[in-house]
């Protein structure tokens, strides 16, 4: 066997996400670095949560708290903690006026009222499978406000509409963390190393495959779906698709976006709107999913088009692969 080359025995770790950031950053001739700082935050909190995750067998973090969320959901205790760490970090970076999280009923305001810009998140997605080990995730949605700087942020900051996100992403916490995000150019992936607590850019440009071959849905309302639905799911049996159904949507997600594939939470009869929340799991979702070349409806037309009217409303979701994604709403 040859000698290794010095090269060889120290290969480079990569990019590092503030690296990645500060080079995007330098292509803004006019960019203030506030969008950079806040994405730093957010990065921060997901590596924090990542931590309580990963111990959450050892300490008494994991399962129910015996309260409910605005929803009327039971919350778990790994709910309630990443959203106060979410809080925080957002509070302690100064860039946020404000926040909307799944988790509180109100707008949350950080005190900064000089910040330009306010974000929307889901702390914790997928809540159902902490206890039992399983992939779960964050959801952010970040818009810059509309109300004057220097003063409180209102409702109008959060209800601009889907199309008006300057940035969105996720954080799945999985065989390994990943951080996805996009800030309207392109969709990038930073993988977690522990070791050096550093997010590491693992997939750069991500492109979304615009067909693939597996459909996920939970298959057990089948009854209530529209016949559109009922009628795609039969085509994707009749196909041989293979279904692929966490119950996390950001781990369901991500696995299509990498792999080709479509997820949906369709209207049932008993909930016309389905389950996923607009601003803090659809908007976020569809943003990436268009950045990276798929698509999001919600059965009439792109989930960003839907013009939002309150805070914590729900929507149908049929994202992933574009032609999965047109294909079911004309089946
Ligand atoms: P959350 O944990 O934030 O309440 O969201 C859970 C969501 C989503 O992650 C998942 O895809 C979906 O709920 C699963 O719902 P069903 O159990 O109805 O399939
Ligand atoms: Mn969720
Ligand atoms: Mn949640």
């Amino acid at each position: 066997m040859s000698p290794k080359t010095a090269q060889e025995l120290a290969l480079p770790v990569g990019v590092t996400l503030d690296r990645f950031i500060m080079a995007s950053q330098s292509s803004y001739p006019y960019a203030t670095g506030e969008l950079s700082q806040l994405l730093r935050d957010i990065a921060l909190a997901g590596k924090i949560i990542s931590r309580e995750i990963n111990r959450a067998g050892l300490v008494d973090i994991a399962g129910g708290n015996g309260t409910e969320n605005v929803q009327g959901e039971n919350q778990q205790k790994l709910d309630i903690v990443a959203n106060i760490r979410f809080i925080r970090a957002l509070k302690n970076g100064g860039e946020v006026c404000a926040i909307l999280s799944e988790e509180d009923e109100d707008i949350i305001h950080t005190g900064n009222d000089h910040g330009k810009y306010v974000v929307a998140m889901d702390p914790l997605d997928g809540s159902s499978n902490i206890d039992v080990n399983v992939s779960i995730g964050t959801i952010f949605s970040i818009y810059r406000r509309v109300t004057p700087v220097n003063g409180p942020a209102s409702t109008k900051d959060f209800l601009q509409g889907g199309r008006k996100q300057v940035a969105a992403g996720y954080i799945l916490y999985g065989s390994s963390t990943m951080l996805v995000y996009s800030t309207g150019e392109g969709v990038n992936g930073f993988t977690y190393d522990h070791s050096l607590g550093e997010f590491i850019l693992s997939h750069k440009h991500i492109s979304s495959p615009s067909e693939g071959k597996i459909y996920s849905v939970n298959e057990g309302h089948y009854n209530g779906y529209p016949s559109f639905v009922q009628n795609y799911i039969t085509f994707c049996k009749d196909n041989g698709y293979s279904a692929r159904y966490i119950g996390s949507l950001v781990g369901d997600f991500h696995r299509n976006l990498l792999k080709g594939g479509i997820y949906l939470y369709p209207s049932t009869v008993k909930d016309p709107k389905g389950k996923l929340r607009l601003l803090y799991e659809c908007y976020p979702l569809a943003f990436i999913a268009e950045k990276s070349g798929g698509k999001a409806s919600d059965g009439f037309g792109p989930v960003l088009d839907i013009i939002p009217t309150s805070f914590h409303q729900r929507s149908p979701l049929y994202v992933g692969s574009g032609s999965m994604v047109d294909q079911v709403v004309k089946a």
